[in-house]
């Protein structure tokens, strides 16, 4: 298995996803913490940096990303590791089995070539088909901005088109296949369709969704998306994040659709914060992908029994996942598209008009109970508080029991109590705890993470002397630690000393030394400048007494050999040694 397979996982599965299969986390700043798993101690020192992607047990002196946290608490090797994740990750390890990174990169290249290639060809035959323009500009009222924007296309009806237009470009059938854009009987998989790029959100092409242009055409779907490939993962993609990322961070929430036309819709009518899990149920990948953007996520899904279904699935989703989500329902259309037709200034006001998903929900539910009778009262409280239990927020718990309790003119103190005795237990993992003894280089270790800390640049300037701590200042190169370091670390050391920034692709390096700057970051932060030097200067010390106490342990093994084999040559020389480690030890702990 390779670095690329390693990384996919790694950026779809946060590491606090994966730790919190296993932990308790509580927030620490821009951190997390949890007991830790590998000792028993009562205070947390198992720290979780979801800006790096790693976690750190001071208690233990273990770390690192994902998988080595899943090899710790299983017990497991890497490659079993990395399949757990996999599946966590609903990553296919078989897209990926025996390719290697290169082979990879370069076919990834190669695909968003061919599909890059196939929006153009779709662009351009839509401007040669005049049925097709009337359908875009007419029957939908897309304007040229819309079409220009989305990069709207055709497909030709006759089944080859595209496969002869890139067979003249060099595409292989291979890779026209590898791009998705065969079906199974090797033609041309959209055909007579207007076409839309599914794109990345930096706009790389990575498939297509095709609407058929003619309405009375039963015997085929409606919208066709491209089939999964290397690029397109559909419970990933987000359907126009690519035009509205901007805009959702700017105004601090995005809406989410359902349809792809209601997006492009949107945008035209100056709500350019729309977008939509298009072609698939939403999932939990979706709304965190989305969340990277805004917290603040407004679900305008349509009116009918569908929509309302997907729109509680999404409400369920986000309580877990920290997500705000509220609810613009009765916008009286049958979906934005619709309403932007009647006046897009009815889709501007309707967005700025969301309802929180819990009193959406609390509503629609009334209308399915009958709240009357007390057993429908007892059906509707007990559907309510199982949704309300799954919210992370003990205060958000509570105002949500508290507005149930006022609909159902009870008591919140009874519901709280009812809500307690629907939690099901559940099974916490038991987690084997190895003892591992840290006796190694403990103090090499704190130098390097403060090291590696302030190569990172992220201290900030002293607020007293306004003077800013760089790399350079520190007494690594000069010092005679420098090799103690280097044979702990070498290829970590020199990369600090190369002042390059780090390849994220160096898995391995990037980990490590990501972990470095964790564990620093939480022991550091705030301190000024002098006090930093000064603690440069006593872990330096530290380095070199643990470097002669480890010389001094040989030494001491050695003199054991050397009495027992009664050669009183190498003992004589071998006291003298202990004698001169001794005195330089306690030298440097006098100086410090
Ligand atoms: P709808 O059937 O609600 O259509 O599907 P719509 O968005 O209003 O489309 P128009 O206005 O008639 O063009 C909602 C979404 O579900 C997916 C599409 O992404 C569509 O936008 N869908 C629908 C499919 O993937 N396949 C289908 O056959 C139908
Ligand atoms: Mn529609």
């Amino acid at each position: 298995m390779n670095n690329a397979v390693k990384e996919e996982i790694k950026a779809r599965l946060p590491v606090e996803d994966v730790i919190s299969r296993y932990l308790e986390l509580k927030r620490a700043g821009r951190n997390l913490k949890a007991l830790s798993p590998f000792t028993n101690e009562r205070t947390p020192s198992f720290m979780v940096s979801p800006e790096r992607n790693v976690w750190h047990d001071y208690s233990s002196g273990k770390g690192g990303d994902i998988f080595s946290f899943v090899m710790e608490v299983e017990g497991v090797g890497f490659i079993d590791a990395m399949k757990m994740c996999a599946g966590w990750a609903g990553v296919n390890l078989d897209l990926y089995e025996s390719k290697s990174d290169r082979e990879l990169a370069g076919k990834t290249k190669r695909l968003k070539e061919v599909l890059e290639l196939s929006a153009k060809y779709y662009q351009h035959a839509l401007t040669q088909n005049p049925p097709v323009i009337d359908y875009a500009f007419y029957k939908r009222n897309l304007n040229k901005d819309s079409v220009k924007n989305f990069r709207i296309g055709y497909a030709p009806a006759t089944g080859d088109a595209l496969i002869k237009f890139l067979a003249s470009r060099g595409v292989s059938e291979q890779e026209l296949s590898d791009a998705g854009l065969l079906n199974r009987r090797r033609t041309d998989i959209f055909r007579e369709r207007l076409v839309i790029p599914l794109s990345d959100q930096n706009g790389n092409v990575m498939g297509f969704v095709g609407r058929i242009i003619d309405d009375k055409l039963k015997d085929t779907p409606k919208y066709l998306n491209s089939p999964e490939t290397l690029l397109y993962n559909k419970s990933r993609h987000i359907f126009g994040l690519h035009q509205a990322k901007r805009a959702i961070i700017a105004s601090g929430y995005a809406i989410l659709v359902e349809g792809n036309m209601d997006v492009v819709s949107s945008h035209q009518a100056g709500v350019p914060e729309a977008v939509a899990t298009a072609g698939t149920a939403m999932t939990a990948e979706h709304l965190k992908a989305l969340a990277r953007f805004s917290k603040d996520i407004r679900i305008a899904y349509d009116g009918d029994a569908a929509g309302l279904k997907a729109t509680e699935r999404a409400i369920i989703l986000a309580s877990g996942i920290g997500v705000h989500l509220r609810v613009i329902a009765d916008y009286g259309a049958k979906d934005p598209d619709d309403l932007i037709q009647q006046d897009p200034k009815l889709w501007q006001e309707a967005v700025l008009k969301p309802q929180p998903a819990m009193e959406w929900l609390m509503g629609e539910y009334a209308k399915r109970f009958d709240v009357e009778s007390g057993a429908g009262k007892r059906e509707y409280a007990d559907a309510m508080l199982q949704i309300i239990n799954s919210v992370p927020d003990e205060v958000e718990r509570e105002t949500y029991r508290q507005s149930l309790a006022e609909r159902l003119k009870v008591d919140e103190k009874m519901l709280a109590k009812k809500a307690q005795a629907l939690i099901k237990p559940v099974r916490r993992k038991i987690i084997q705890v190895k003892k591992t003894q840290v006796s190694a280089p403990q103090a090499i270790e704190e130098f390097l993470s403060l090291y590696a800390w302030i190569a990172s640049e992220t201290i900030d300037t002293d607020s007293k002397t306004g003077a800013t701590l760089v790399a350079s200042d520190l007494p690594l190169m000069a010092h005679d630690i420098g090799d103690a370091l280097a044979s702990h670390d070498i290829k970590l050391v020199n990369h600090i000393k190369s002042g390059k920034t780090l390849d994220v692709k160096d898995d391995v390096l990037y980990t490590r030394f990501s972990e470095l700057v964790l564990r620093a970051e939480s022991r550091y932060d705030g301190w000024s400048i002098d006090r930093l030097h000064q603690e440069m200067r006593m872990l330096t010390s530290k380095v070199q007494v643990e470097m002669l106490s480890t010389r001094r342990a040989e030494i001491m093994e050695a003199i054991e050999i050397a009495e027992t084999e009664e050669d009183e040559e190498t003992l004589e020389l071998l006291l003298v040694e202990q004698l001169a480690i001794d005195r330089q030890i306690v030298e440097i702990k006098a100086t410090k």
